[in-house]
């Protein structure tokens, strides 16, 4: 019988996280490819002192991987309603698509880079992207300052 209870409460958290999430889904795994740029970004600043080139090489290649789903993660069939997005993506889709290309291959001399100067000359292009294309596609969260939080700080003049 508790047996029974528990599975029918289980099904029914489900299907409220099936209706709410359904058209969310989209915005959860784009959310979650953000939070993943955000945090390589940050694992990238330090070596512009700490130069590591396999280190570098990782980080540099999961933005790449991140800037090659960034496209089909907000193709026409995907959630439009996202609150987090301006409709510019889709009424502007060459332009988000030229954005995330810039960003792919920016993010792809970050990888190629060969020492902390020049990392940080990548870090810089890559950085400028995430503004740019934000600037542009990304809607203000609510309660939060106009763009939302920055993206990560450019890295520390050397
Ligand atoms: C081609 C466009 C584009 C590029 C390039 C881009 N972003 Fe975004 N970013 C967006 C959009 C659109 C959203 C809003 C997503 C949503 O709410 O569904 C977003 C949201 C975010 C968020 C908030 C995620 C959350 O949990 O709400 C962070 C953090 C973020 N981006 C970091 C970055 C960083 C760091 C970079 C660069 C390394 C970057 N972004 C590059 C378009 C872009």
């Amino acid at each position: 019988m508790r047996k029974i209870a528990s599975i029918t409460l289980t099904m029914a958290l489900l299907g409220t996280v099936a209706a709410f999430g359904q058209a969310s889904a989209d915005k959860q795994a784009r959310e979650a490819l953000m939070r993943a740029n955000n945090t390589a970004m940050r694992a990238l600043m330090p070596l512009t002192t700490a130069f590591d080139a396999a280190a570098v090489k990782a980080q540099g290649q999961i933005l790449v991987d991140n800037g090659t789903k960034m496209v089909a993660q907000y193709a026409a069939g995907t959630d439009q309603a996202d609150t987090g997005v301006t409709p510019a993506v889709w009424t502007d889709a060459a332009g988000f698509k030229a954005a995330a290309d810039k960003f792919t291959a920016d993010a792809a001399k970050v990888g190629a880079a060969t020492d902390g100067p020049s990392l940080q000359v990548a870090l810089t292009a890559v950085n400028a992207d995430c503004g740019g294309c934000h600037r542009t596609y990304r809607a203000a969260p609510a309660g939060r300052g106009a763009r939302g939080p920055a993206p990560a700080a450019p890295p520390p003049a050397q």
